[in-house]
């Protein structure tokens, strides 16, 4: 078996699929070399992420790995979710095939993006607080 009972279920079953019209932080970032693109919206109270949707154009380990990070991400607060890492994701998932790794990055880095877009959005600038989102090798924000 290739992918773990996690990843199938939530390929099959993605949770807080869609979107959010009056999100704080819209992030959208996509893999150059295989195409896909994933869009995070997030809901921002008091500096806790009360909502969050995303969509994911993408392989199912994309969207797998996608749904995995809005539930890890739901109801932390901003601090916590700048922390969230593609291997915390990858671990939730109890793994992924080494040729799928790069699909969690983009999770990863579609949290950040959604963030950067909520600071930036406050006239804040983004980058010593997020860093740079799209630094992964295969990765680049549109
Ligand atoms: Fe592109 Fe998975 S193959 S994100």
């Amino acid at each position: 078996m290739l992918y773990t009972e996690k990843v199938m279920d939530h390929f099959a079953n993605p949770r807080n699929v869609g979107e959010i019209t009056d999100a704080d932080g819209v992030g959208e970032v996509g893999n150059a070399k295989c195409g896909d693109i994933m869009k995070m919206y997030l809901k921002i109270k008091n500096g806790v992420i009360e909502d969050v949707k995303f969509k994911t154009f993408g392989c199912g380990a994309a969207i797998a790995t996608s749904s995995m990070a809005t539930e890890m991400i739901k109801g932390k607060t901003i601090g916590e979710a700048l922390k969230l890492s593609n291997k915390a994701v990858v671990e939730a998932l109890e793994g992924l095939p080494p040729a799928k790794i790069h699909c969690s990055v983009l999770a990863e880095q579609a949290v950040k993006a959604a963030l950067s877009d909520y600071y930036t959005r406050l006239g804040v600038d983004p980058t010593p607080i997020v860093g740079t989102v799209g630094d992964c090798e295969a990765c680049h924000v549109h």
